[in-house]
């Protein structure tokens, strides 16, 4: 068995930017070794553990600290948690930060024409439209991080570069051997 810390990694971004590709990546390459892991996807969690929510501050920020109460929980229980929600808002990230003891962001860059390019789901050609409401970026906000431990730039980076950044801060943090 390995000895392993709890840690959370918060992976934040604009759909299509990444998240839940280099988190897989990432679950992926700790499980082969050994490591307790789960992902908390805030695209699949919407289907249950925070169904019924919308798209609204209020309710982003609901989600977002539902997801970290749950995160903070495995966590403090020594499993590696890689959450990836868009998590818009500045403040109730930082939130998070102050509310779990490990802690680590990885804001997944990639310019909103890039995202709106690679458009995997069409929900930026429905927002162009007007066919959805409060979409991040297009008619609603996203708060890049300031300070955020890795920055994986995902238009000019491989998805096993990116993931590989997010694994080597793991190492010099000493979460991952
Ligand atoms: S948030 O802002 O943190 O509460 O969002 P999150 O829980 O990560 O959910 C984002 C996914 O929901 C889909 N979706 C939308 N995203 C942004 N804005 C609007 N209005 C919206 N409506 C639906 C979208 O598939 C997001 O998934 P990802 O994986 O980010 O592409
Ligand atoms: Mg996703």
């Amino acid at each position: 068995m390995i000895e392993q810390k709890g840690l959370t990694v918060w992976f934040t971004g604009l759909s299509g930017a990444g998240k839940t590709t280099i988190s897989r990546v990432v679950e992926n390459e700790l499980r082969s070794q050994g490591y307790k892991v789960e992902v908390l996807d805030g695209d699949v969690l919407r289907q249950c553990l925070t169904k019924g929510l919308g798209y609204s501050r209020e309710d982003r920020d609901e989600n977002v600290r539902r997801i970290g109460y749950v995160a903070n929980l495995l966590t403090r229980n020594d499993v590696i948690v890689l959450v990836s929600v868009i998590s818009p808002y500045r403040q109730i990230r930082n939130q998070m930060r102050l509310d779990t003891a490990d802690f680590l962001e990885v804001y997944v860059n990639a310019p909103l024409e890039v995202c709106e390019q690679r458009d995997v789901k069409g929900l930026y050609k429905k927002a162009r439209l007007g066919e959805i409401q409060n979409f991040t970026g297009i008619d609603d906000p996203y708060e890049a991080p300031l300070f955020p431990e890795v920055t994986c730039n995902t238009h000019l980076e491989t998805i096993a570069e990116s993931a590989g950044k997010v694994l080597r801060k793991m190492e010099e943090l000493g979460y991952y051997l």
